[in-house]
């Protein structure tokens, strides 16, 4: 089922001034619709069937759909990301980890008509899922498949070249994580895949079936910051003695069999974290992506970053650091010998966390620390 299958469409009938549900489990694309305004859960739109007008009409995202669109992934920090990011309702923006569209829709919801919101993601799923839920913002929606560390040239096709705020909000959506056929999760059983763009060459299956026991241990202790590296590493290699390792289940079983139970979620966690990682590069786009905000954020115009594990976070607060304070202070010289500028200023020192409330509603924001940076 898509999620246009999910819209049951609403008229509006001004005379008696009710509505009547006309057709459930309707597919947008079935008649043609003019976004006129928006309202909480739905549109008024100029309604046509059959290519003839037939008056305005007001639909409705069914209770279904607004429950199928938050358990794709529920938008974290949001108030806080729309705090920091949008500094002109009329400005461009991009969100360049797209994912289910949540702070996207709440960022379009605070633009006035002339501001533009340019979603990115390298999931073809993510963003086909988001196009459908935020066409209601027509063409103040732009979206393209890519990775965010593209977007300088993603916005010179679109003949850009600097915008009003961009927001990273890294790492895997709970779509993903839920999803059987990606492999991103131990909880999961499914093929070791683990790529978010779905067509890179390197999949888990070649890391955990291929790599040498060397370069195992390497990404389990770099990208997972895992203490027993060594030990998963070697059960790795003992199981392929006797066979391929195919799936989610498999690769979970053999870290099971080495691990302390009450240690073992936690390197489940970071195992699969360190694959994820060396699949798909994240701390090597993330730190070109970094690079290019500095470029592209016009001045007084901010960054935002959402990071789920201590790798990324650390990498971002260094960035910012380094932009904010680009000379290093030395006291045993007499002057100051940099002359290099600072090109960021920082608006948080520390980062800002969920509150305790939105961490009990949902797991997956907890670990969530969020950065955002000023274009001096
Ligand atoms: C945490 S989710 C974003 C959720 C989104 N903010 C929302 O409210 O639904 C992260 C998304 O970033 C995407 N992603 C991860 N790394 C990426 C990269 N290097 N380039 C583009 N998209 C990326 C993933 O495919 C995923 O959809």
């Amino acid at each position: 089922m898509t999620t246009t299958e999910l819209l049951a469409l609403r008229h509006y009938s001004s005379e008696k001034n009710s509505t009547r549900t006309v057709w459930n489990h309707l597919s947008l694309s079935e008649f043609s619709l003019a976004p006129v305004q928006y309202r909480n859960t739905g549109v008024l739109f100029d309604i046509q069937l059959n290519g003839k007008p037939a008056g305005k009409g007001y639909y409705q995202l069914s209770e279904k759909i607004l429950k199928y669109a938050s358990a794709y992934h529920v938008p974290v920090m949001l108030k806080s990301v729309l705090g920091y990011l949008i500094t002109d309702p009329s400005g461009i923006y991009v969100d360049g980890t797209l994912g289910g569209g949540g702070h996207a829709e709440a960022i379009l919801e605070r633009l006035s008509p002339k501001g533009k919101l340019i979603g990115i993601d390298w999931d073809a799923d993510a963003l086909q899922f988001s196009k459908n839920r935020l066409k209601r913002f027509g063409s103040q929606l732009i979206t393209r498949r890519a990775n965010f560390d593209e977007l300088p040239s993603v916005l010179h096709d679109l003949g850009l070249s600097k915008v009003d705020g961009i927001l990273l909000d890294l790492g895997v959506s709970s779509h993903q994580l839920d999803s059987d056929s990606r492999g991103f999760s131990y909880l999961k059983s499914g093929p070791l895949d683990m790529r978010m763009n779905g067509s890179g060459e390197l999949t888990a299956f070649d890391v955990i079936n291929q790599y040498a026991y060397k370069d195992l241990k390497r990404i389990f202790k770099e990208y997972g910051e895992e203490r027993q590296a060594g030990r998963v590493a070697l059960a790795i290699l003992k199981t392929r003695e006797k066979g391929t390792i195919n799936t989610t289940d498999e690769l979970a079983e053999i870290i099971r069999s080495v691990i302390f139970p009450n240690y073992v979620n936690k390197t489940l966690s970071r195992i699969f974290q360190a694959v994820r990682i060396e699949i798909n590069q994240d701390l090597v786009h993330l730190q070109k992506a970094l690079k290019s905000t500095v470029d592209i954020l016009k001045p007084s115009r901010r960054a935002v970053v959402i990071s789920y594990h201590s790798l990324e976070d650390r990498l971002v607060k260094h960035f910012f650091k380094k932009m904010a304070q680009p000379c290093e202070y030395l006291p045993e010289l007499p002057i100051y010998p940099c002359e290099e500028e600072a090109k960021l200023k920082i608006l948080t020192q520390r980062p800002v966390r969920p509150s305790a409330e939105e961490a009990a509603k949902n797991p997956r924001a907890r670990s969530a620390k969020l950065r955002a940076a000023e274009r001096i």
